[in-house]
């Protein structure tokens, strides 16, 4: 539901539409409809989710930020900030989702499972952030056909990394390869319980140590706070089997890297790319909350450059 109150616009965006024999699949669909107002529901009030809350408190089409959080304190440290929020319990999800129209998934990975379905069953459009959740096909299937039977929306943004508007074009042709390096200082690295006894060992690594070299797909399950990105890539490209990736920790390098190379029927495409982190979450790139951002913008202006 968004607040009825909208002028009749053609825009197109990018959406993912339901379909039953496809997984990671994007069309573009004319919609007719731009946002006057709207209410924003931003579940997981983090660091995305408050740079998130602050550009939208700006926005004069957003007439209420909605915030939930398992954290309640977080809900209201964040709420403090923003005059146009409405506070919510955890216990009270189905109220918070009821109350926003378009709501910005900045927790988790499994927080898309558990709630994405229920926004999306409500008719309510969502951006997700931890897009290593898709990964799972089964998921994606379904959060894509309620989607459709909802007449809901789901917006991935682009996140930490550049290039996915050409990859996603590039896709409508064959496609050699896509593969996917990320660069991170050891510190930066959340490792997985299997390479936990390696932590010690990287702090003093001085050489570059590739922790994993395989498909998309191992690589989320694996680094799944680290690779989001490698998540999006798969889902605009040529799916989480064959995007390759390599994670390497870089004693070299003080912010992630990411290099994307990509060969197809297009050409060659070469996207390189040095994040700085943010203040409050390392782990976390600023240009992330910047993308969805910027997402949320052209929903509410109706102007979609790219593509
Ligand atoms: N798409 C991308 O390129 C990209 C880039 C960076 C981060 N991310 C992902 O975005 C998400 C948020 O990142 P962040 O830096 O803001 O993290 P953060 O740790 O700063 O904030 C996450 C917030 O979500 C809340 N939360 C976590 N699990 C929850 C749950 N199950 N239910 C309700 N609230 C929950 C936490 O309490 C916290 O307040 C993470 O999943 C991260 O992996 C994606």
């Amino acid at each position: 539901m968004l607040s009825g109150r909208f002028n009749s616009f053609r825009i197109f965006i990018i959406y993912v539409p339901y379909h039953p024999n496809t997984t990671d699949v994007f069309h573009l669909r004319n919609l007719d409809r731009k946002a006057d107002f709207m209410r924003i529901g931003i579940l997981g009030c983090g660091f995305i989710g408050t740079t998130i809350g602050g550009a939208m408190e700006h926005r004069e089409e957003v007439e209420e930020i909605n915030l939930i959080d398992r954290d309640f304190e977080r809900t209201q440290d964040l709420a403090q900030r923003l005059s146009k929020a409405q506070i919510f319990g955890f216990e009270d999800m189905e109220g918070f989702i009821e109350r926003s129209d378009l709501i910005v998934e900045a927790a988790s990975q499994d927080v898309v499972g558990e709630i994405g379905p229920m926004i999306l069953g409500a008719g309510k459009d969502l951006l997700i952030i931890s897009v290593g959740a898709l990964v799972d096909d089964l998921l994606w299937s379904e959060l894509k056909r309620l989607a459709g039977e909802n007449n809901a929306r789901i917006y991935i943004p682009s996140g930490a990394i550049a290039g996915i508007d050409g990859i996603i074009s590039a896709s409508r042709a064959d496609i050699e390869y896509v593969r996917l390096t990320v660069r991170k200082p050891p510190k930066g690295l959340s490792l997985p319980p299997s390479m936990q006894s390696r932590c010690e060992e990287l702090f003093h690594i001085k050489e570059p140590i590739t922790l994993f070299d395989g498909s998309a797909r191992d690589a989320v399950k694996i680094f799944p706070k680290n690779v989001n990105v490698a998540a999006t890539l798969a889902i605009a490209g040529i799916g989480f089997d064959r995007t390759e990736v390599r994670v390497i920790a870089d004693p070299s390098v003080t912010q992630n890297r990411h290099l994307i190379e990509v060969r197809g029927r297009f050409g060659e495409m070469r996207v390189e790319m040095e994040n700085q982190p943010s203040t409050t979450n390392p782990r976390t790139s600023y240009l992330a909350p910047l993308s969805a951002i910027s997402t949320i913008e052209r929903i509410i202006s109706g102007v979609n450059i790219g593509n």
